[in-house]
């Protein structure tokens, strides 16, 4: 009996840990909410991904409403509706001849994988440059994304933190593109809040001056 207990109790510490260990190699990475972070982030997104990647849940008009540089978007929309998505610059075919699969949509690539933000930091910066001069990457060796902040080849250190820099902007923005009404449902949730909180101390005086009456 007692062995019985103790296999299921060793298989289960061995996989927790071993979770533990796979969840350690990514570096917990905090994004940033504020307006110049996010701008910062779509600026490189546009410059970086864009030609490959849609975001199909955010339209331009979602740029504007949180407050990104009108001028800007003016640039990335050109002549397209403020309501457009932003779509990629790469039609579905072109990106199978050229990579075998068609780039995913990143408007909720920081909650589709594990890891959120942290694995797309990860992601774009695991590139790295093997003995025999192949790319791959640490985190999807057969990744058919090419290295595009071009980690693998910066080996001095300042250049390297400006890619991480860059890196951060962008799931910064990946992360607020993936959730951009949640300001704005805090926002409610306080006034829902403070609107019970005024309900119940009227109800409480009202209350009072009934039960005052029946003493
Ligand atoms: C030249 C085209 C191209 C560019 C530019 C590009 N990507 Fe990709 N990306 C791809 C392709 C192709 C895949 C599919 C990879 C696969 O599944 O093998 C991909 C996949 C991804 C994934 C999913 C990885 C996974 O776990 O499945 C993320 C996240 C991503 N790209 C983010 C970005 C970001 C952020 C940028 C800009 C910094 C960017 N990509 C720029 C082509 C591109």
């Amino acid at each position: 009996m007692r062995r019985l207990m103790i296999k299921p109790l060793v298989v289960l510490m061995m996989t927790t840990s071993l979770a533990w260990a796979s969840e350690a190699a990514l570096e917990n990475i905090q994004v940033e909410t504020s307006v110049a972070a996010v701008e910062r982030g779509a600026d490189n997104l546009m410059n970086d991904c864009h030609s490959c990647h849609s975001l199909k849940y955010i339209k331009y008009r979602d740029l504007v409403t949180f407050g990104i540089d009108k001028k800007k978007i003016e640039a990335w929309r050109g002549d397209q509706a403020l309501d457009a998505p932003l779509a990629s610059l790469m039609t579905d075919d072109a990106a199978m001849q050229s990579f075998g699969k068609v780039p995913p949509d990143l408007s909720l690539m920081t909650r589709a994988r594990e890891g959120g933000a942290s694995y797309v930091y990860a992601y774009l910066l695991g590139y790295y440059n093997t003995p025999d001069g192949v790319t791959s990457n640490h985190l999807f060796p057969e990744t058919k994304m090419p290295d595009v902040l071009g980690i693998s080849g910066t080996t001095e250190p300042a250049q390297r933190a400006e890619l991480q820099g860059k890196a951060h902007d962008i799931v910064s923005f990946l992360a607020w593109a993936a959730d951009p009404h949640e300001e704005e449902r805090y926002r409610l949730g306080y006034y829902v809040i403070g609107y019970l909180l005024i309900l119940t101390s009227l109800l409480y005086f009202v209350k009072n001056q009934i039960w005052s009456r029946l003493k």
